[in-house]
This record gives structure tokens, sequence and C-alpha cells, in this order.
């Protein structure tokens, strides 16, 4: 029987590989550009001199931001789909990509050996089931060192623009019903957390986080004890 969570994450899963080709529009809003430009910059500056995992790039947006000075970046999602459009980007030379499962970072061969300093992953946090979520950041912890640095970015909410919040489940996730260009519709599992409710699920070796709330997005950056 397949149960309600791993329908969530699959269903989320395959949503967006049915909106790769219509993805980026979410970036292309006039009343973004500003404070995206502040983020990419800030990101960049984050992961200078690092070697960097980043989890759900998507369609890689954020990829050529966060490695312009990164020492490595690989950049890994589950969907070829979305990938496929990252792979097309004009990318600095320490990009690699990787398909990879976010609930599986242990197993992936992709993660075999390899030497990580730092971990990024652009609007995932939001998708990440709340009772599953403090689990998953201690896996992803778990593959970084002490003095890494860890960087989350995500969608702030914004009342009359941002799509509502049709129903709360038990555990207070929020979810969404979204139409694709094609008319299709999917409910989506999608969280909008607080400073202190994002805080609150880093666990014990998160050190000295920032909170930057952006008009449209938020930032969450933390080290690694
Ligand atoms: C909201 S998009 C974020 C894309 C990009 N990081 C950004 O900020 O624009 C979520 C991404 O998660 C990916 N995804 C869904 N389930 C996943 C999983 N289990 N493991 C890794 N990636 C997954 C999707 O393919 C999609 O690209």
């Amino acid at each position: 029987m397949v149960s309600a969570l791993s329908a969530a994450v699959d269903g989320m899963a395959a949503y967006y590989a049915r909106r790769a080709a219509e993805y980026e529009r979410i970036y292309q809003r006039p009343e973004r550009q500003a404070e995206l430009r502040v983020i990419e910059s800030a990101l960049a500056d984050a992961m200078a001199g690092r070697a960097v995992l980043e989890i759900a790039c998507g369609t890689g947006w954020w990829t050529p931001h966060g490695a312009r000075a990164a020492a490595s970046w690989l950049a890994t999602d589950l969907n070829p789909e979305t990938m496929a459009v990252a792979r097309t980007k004009p990318l600095p030379p320490c990009v690699d990509f990787a398909l990879l499962d976010a609930y599986a970072l242990e197993a992936a061969p992709a993660l075999a050996g390899r030497r990580l300093d730092a971990a990024f992953a652009g609007c995932w946090w939001s998708h990440v089931p709340l009772q599953r979520l403090p689990a998953w950041l201690a896996q992803l912890h778990a593959l970084l060192p002490a003095g890494a640095r860890v960087v989350f970015v995500d969608n702030t909410y914004v009342p009359g623009r941002s799509t509502p919040i049709a129903r709360v489940d038990d555990h207070g996730n929020g979810w969404q019903r979204r139409t694709l260009d094609d008319g299709s519709v999917h409910e989506v599992l999608k969280n909008h957390p607080t400073r202190e409710q994002a805080v609150a699920m880093l666990g014990p070796r998160a050190v000295a986080p920032r909170w930057t709330a952006h008009e449209h997005f938020w930032v969450l950056d933390y080290g690694l004890a």
C-alpha cells in the first residue's frame, strides 16, 4: 500500500518533471528581479571556495550564481527533465551534475568519497513534509564536516500573489492546487515557515543561523559544528 507520505513525495517529483519547460517563469516576474540579484550575489559569496552539494537543482536557476566562485559544485536532482534545462546553461567549469534522490543521500553513488564542505537548496525546504524535515536535515548534515556552511533559499508567502494554501494536513503541512499549461491540476505540498519554525528544525550541529526575509524569498544561512 502506498502511504500518504510517499504519495506526496512522488507526486511532487512528477509534478516538477511535467513543469520543467515552464518552470523558470517564476524567475521572470518583474517584482522579483531586485531581490533575486541580491540573493544571487550573496549566494556566490557564501559558497566561494567551497565544495558544494546542491540539492534539487531543478532547471538550475541558482546554479551559475552559487557556483560562480565555488571550488566545486555538484548540482543534483531526481528528475532528468529539469536537469536537462540546467545543462543547457552557461555554467562555471566547477559544475558537475548527478541524478540523485534527496531522500536517499546516504546511499547515493554520486556522493561516495566526495569531499564536501557546503550544501545549498533552492525552493526545496518548502516541499519537504514537516514530519520528515528534521531527519532529512540530519541526513544532509551527516555528509558535511565541522565548519561546513549550509544555505537554503525559499519562497515567502505573499498574500494576494502566492498560490493560496488550499488545505492544511494533520502534520501542519500546507497544500496548494496548481495548474500547469497543459491544464493538469496538481496538489503540491508547500510550507512557508517563520524564522523560528525553520531554525527549530536545524538540530544540534547548526551554529549561527542567519535568516534574511526578503519580500518574495527567505534565506537561511548557517554553519555546522
Ligand atoms: C521547486 S523546484 C526547485 C528547483 C530549483 N532548486 C529552484 O530553486 O528553482 C523542486 C525540485 O525538486 C526536485 N525533486 C523532487 N523530488 C526530489 C527528490 N526526491 N530528490 C531530488 N530532487 C527532487 C524536482 O525535480 C524539482 O526540480
